[in-house]
Parts: C-alpha cells; structure tokens; sequence
C-alpha cells in the first residue's frame, strides 16, 4: 500500500516530505498555515494537483488560526493567508484553481459558518482530485498497449497529485487491465523527481523501470526502444501548450523527431482557460544552488552563474494527445479544451 502524500487527519495536515524521498519516510503533521506555504516552497509537497490540494487544507488551518469573531475582519485576515498561497509557487494552476474555489466557499452568516464551509470545501477539492485522477488513468489506459515501453519525466504518480496519479496513474490503470509494461524514467535535474519518486512508485507498483539520465532519452529512442511518452503538466494553455517539469519540450521534440507519440495526462483542474497562449504560463525560477549543487554536495565551481527554470512550455503540434477525466482530447486541442477547466486569472 501506498504511503499518503497528504491526509486530513483530527484538525492537521499530515504530508509525507518527499524532499527526503527514497531515504527516508517523514510524515510532517503541520497545524500553522505558515509551515503548509513553507512545505510548498520547498517542495516537500509538489506536483500540481498535490499543490491545489495542501492549499485548500492550509487556508483551512489559516482560517482556524484567525481569532476574531467580526466577519468582515475574519475576511480581510482570510484573504491574507490566501495571497501567502498564492505567492508560494507560481506555474501549477492547481493552486490558484484551488485558492478561487476556498474564496467562491468563504460564505456564512458567521465566522462560525464560514469556516465550516472552508473545510467542507477542501475535502471537497481534494476528493474531486482522486476521483479526476483515476478516471483520466482508467481513459487513458486505452491508448497503452500490452508490452509497451513507456518513457516518463519528473513524477506523476500519487505523490504528485494527493489522488491516483496522473502519467503514472495511466500507467498502472494499464497494468491493471493485465498489460505487461515497463517504464524508462529520466532522472529529472536539477531536484530529481524521477530518479527519487517515480522510481520508487513504479517499483512499489511493481512494474519493471530502468532510470536514465535525462540527456540519455534520445539514445534509446533512435534505437526503436521506447512506444510512447506520457507526463502530466503543470498548466494547460486554452490553446494546448503545456508546461511542465523542465526537459519536458526536450522530450516531446525528440518524440516527434522519432514518431513516437508524446501524450500529457492532467485533471481539468490544470487547464486554464484564461491564458490564449501557452506563453502567458508564468515560469517559475528556483534557486541557481539547486543546479550548481546536488542534495547539498557542490558539484560546480563555488560562484559560477546557474540558470535555474523550473518549467518548459511544449507546444500542442508535439502533443498526440491530452488525457483528462472528461475525455482524451486531440488537436485542433483550442476547439477540444472548450468548456474544460476554468478561468482562474
Ligand atoms: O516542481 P514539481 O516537482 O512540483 O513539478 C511537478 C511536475 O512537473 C509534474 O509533472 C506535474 O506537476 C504533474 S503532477 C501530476
């Protein structure tokens, strides 16, 4: 059985810190809204729909924190510790999708009331997650064929999205149909998502996995050996450009180099319909220290300049196909995204 990467449990969030992933297994139980924004940041939850989901019960302990019994002064306090959330990660439209949902739930005739309704709310999203997840996987299952070799970049799996997962969710929906499968993983640098996480889900799935460095993808595409690429996303444009993990594009232009179909796996929650064009996707930029080290160990020569985007945008012409709960979509992807997702800017 999978350990949880997020529960609700007696008033606190228990998460599970994958900053420490495959090494060690720390169960954080966090009661301060303060420490759910902090956990975020430092990507001890991560993955989009995971995001969405820690802030919804955070702005629940954020508004339990808050002592007064005015309305209008709770409100004005509520949406402070909204805009902490807002301003912990920028790319994942999960958080913002989440964070309008917690504002559109902050009604009562009490402060009481609100905060009654604040919590029904984030069960409510963070159900909604796991219900979307397993129904994309078990859709997208269909496009998997029994003895594929799947590539899969970052992590995309349970840990990522507080649900079933969404690329890997597919992949085990598949493996549960009785297809025999394995899985190529690239290690994903700088913070190793997929050389930490994926391999470790995979494996407790027990589905066969070989980890590769991320500049090692087009070797063992141009020698026939991968079927197709899945990944999920972070935020899916109106018109179909998609960012993700960084090396994301890399993989898809390689794909397309190759004939090999590229598919994206998300819950509508990531779609937003307020951004015409993928390159309105705010690119998050983390620390240069994540690239010149590895898990703390320097690896480059101590001051030397590093770049450090956490995001790429695939345009949709690299995209085969976007596996959500409501349906696989195909281009012209501006015409299949209608109605799907929202509006969130
Ligand atoms: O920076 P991270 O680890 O939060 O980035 C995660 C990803 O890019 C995932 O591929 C994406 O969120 C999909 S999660 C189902």
């Amino acid at each position: 059985m999978m350990a949880r990467a997020i529960e609700w449990l007696d008033g606190k969030l228990r998460i599970l810190d994958q900053s420490k992933l495959p090494g060690e297994q720390i169960f954080n139980d966090l009661d301060n809204y303060h420490n759910i924004v902090l956990a975020i940041k430092e990507m001890k939850v991560r993955g989009a729909p995971a995001i969405g989901v820690a802030a919804a019960y955070g702005i629940v302990l954020g508004a339990a924190s808050i002592k007064t019994a005015n309305k209008d002064e709770f409100l004005a306090q509520l949406n402070r510790v909204m805009q902490a959330f807002a301003a912990s990660r920028p790319t994942a439209v999960n958080l913002f999708q989440a964070i309008n949902r917690m504002k559109k739930a902050a009604r009562g005739d009490s402060v009481a009331e609100i905060k009654n309704s604040l919590i029904n709310e984030a069960k409510q999203i963070h159900e909604e997650e796991v219900t979307a997840t397993k129904k994309l996987s078990q859709l997208g299952a269909e496009l998997i064929k029994d003895g594929f070799t799947l590539l899969t970049h970052c992590n995309a799996g349970p840990l990522a999205t507080a649900g079933y997962g969404t690329a890997l969710g597919v992949i085990k929906a598949a493996q549960d149909q009785g297809k025999k499968l394995s899985v190529f993983v690239t290690e994903t640098r700088p913070l190793l998502q997929g050389a930490r996480l994926t391999t470790w889900e995979l494996r407790q799935e027990g589905i066969p996995v070989t980890l590769i460095t991320d500049s090692m993808a087009g070797y063992f595409m141009k020698r026939g050996e991968i079927d197709c690429v899945i990944v999920g996303a972070d935020r899916i444009a109106a018109n179909g450009y998609t960012a993700n993990k960084i090396g994301t594009y890399t993989l898809a232009v390689l794909a397309n180099a190759h004939g090999i179909p590229f598919y994206v796996a998300a819950p509508t929650t990531t779609i937003d319909l307020s951004l015409t064009s993928g390159y309105q996707i705010p690119i998050e930029e983390r620390s240069p220290e994540e690239v010149t080290h590895i898990q703390g160990v320097p690896i480059a020569p101590e001051g030397v300049r590093a770049a450090n985007p956490a995001f790429d945008i695939t345009p949709p012409s690299y995209i085969t196909a976007i596996i959500t709960e409501k349906g696989i979509i195909m281009a012209p992807y501006t015409e299949g995204l209608k109605g799907m997702g929202s509006k969130v800017s």
